[in-house]
């Protein structure tokens, strides 16, 4: 073991203090935290992510977790020699790709995030969209002529399912995975889903983790705070483009609602939850509804 001179007590006794007051300004409050497919790719930031999210339960936040996966949905996919195909960010998606997606996000991934947040103790429980009809969904249009297949969107949130896991201090874990009332499963959007359980639930805040800073202007610097006009003229302008299109969307029409704030950060930095939450500026990108909604000194 490391022997501490009195100098790291000193600094380690300063940043506990000064957790304090975001500790108190995050109590008892809800936040859905979006993890993206790419966010989840190192096995150490996954086991990082899920003490995370552990802590912020244990100190009164109720974290409610939205994952993507993209990525593993795809590497299944090859190994069935299937190739995957997008539109407009869309995975195109046949009969046979839903059940892919389905064994892998609900089967794999989503209990790969339970069972990391569960050796802190018994703390999560993981459910898909279509578990207690949580996310009932209808087919989304075809985009520019092409036919998504089982792509869907949000038509109603549930959220009493949500409520009842965490008035039991459990952390929900939910794919994005939905269903209509004949039963057919849809694959949607994770960013989309995220963001309607936030509005849902009138969460305080909704966080995007995701592989960039947050996001980047057109030159490629970070843009650290954004109201939902800069939001809408980015979208407009075409300067947000692929996967960031959703995720500035939802942030739009979240803080638009009843969502206090939306980031949108860089979850393969070491505790990047920590860091957003307990530190003064946080990380990534910041949206706000109005810049006069941000409380000095932010
Ligand atoms: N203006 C922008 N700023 C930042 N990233 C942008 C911008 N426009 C497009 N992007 C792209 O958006 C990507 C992030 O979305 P992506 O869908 O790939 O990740 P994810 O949602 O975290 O993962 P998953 O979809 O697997 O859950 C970035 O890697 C970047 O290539
Ligand atoms: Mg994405």
């Amino acid at each position: 073991m490391i022997a501490l001179s009195t100098d790291d007590f000193g600094l380690k006794a300063k940043v506990l203090t000064e957790v304090l007051p975001y500790i108190k300004m995050h109590r008892g409050k809800t936040v859905v935290i979006k993890y993206g497919g790419n966010a989840m790719q190192d096995e150490g930031i996954r086991r990082m992510f899920a003490s995370d999210v552990v802590l912020m339960r244990y100190v009164g936040i109720n974290p409610v977790i939205v994952h993507g996966g993209g990525p593993q949905i795809t590497e299944y996919m090859r190994k069935l020699s299937m190739e995957p195909s997008f539109v407009n960010g869309h995975r195109v998606t046949d009969s046979e790709t839903m059940e892919i997606a389905k064994m892998v996000l609900v089967g794999k991934v989503n209990k790969e995030i339970v069972s990391l947040i569960n050796r802190h103790g018994a703390l999560s429980m993981g459910l898909s969209g279509e578990d207690g009809n949580l996310i009932m969904a209808g087919k989304r249009p075809s985009e520019d002529g092409a036919d998504l297949g089982w792509v869907g969107d949000v038509e109603h949130v549930n959220v009493e399912v949500i409520e009842e896991l965490l008035s039991h201090e459990l952390i929900p874990v939910i794919a994005s995975v939905g269903s209509d009332e004949e039963g057919n499963s849809y694959n949607i959007n994770a960013d989309i889903v995220a963001g309607e359980i936030a509005t849902a639930l009138s969460a305080d805040k909704i966080i995007y983790m995701t592989n960039v800073k947050g996001i980047l202007d057109p030159s490629g610097e970070l843009i650290s705070r954004l109201d939902a006009e800069g939001c809408s003229r980015m979208l407009a302008n075409g300067d947000v483009s692929e996967g960031m299109i959703p995720k500035v969307s939802s942030c739009l029409a979240a803080v638009e609602g009843p969502v206090g704030r939306a980031t949108i950060l860089d979850g393969t930095i070491e505790h990047a939850l920590l860091l957003e939450l307990f530190t003064s500026g946080g990380v990534g990108t910041m949206i706000v509804q109005s810049m006069d909604d941000l409380l000095e000194g932010e």
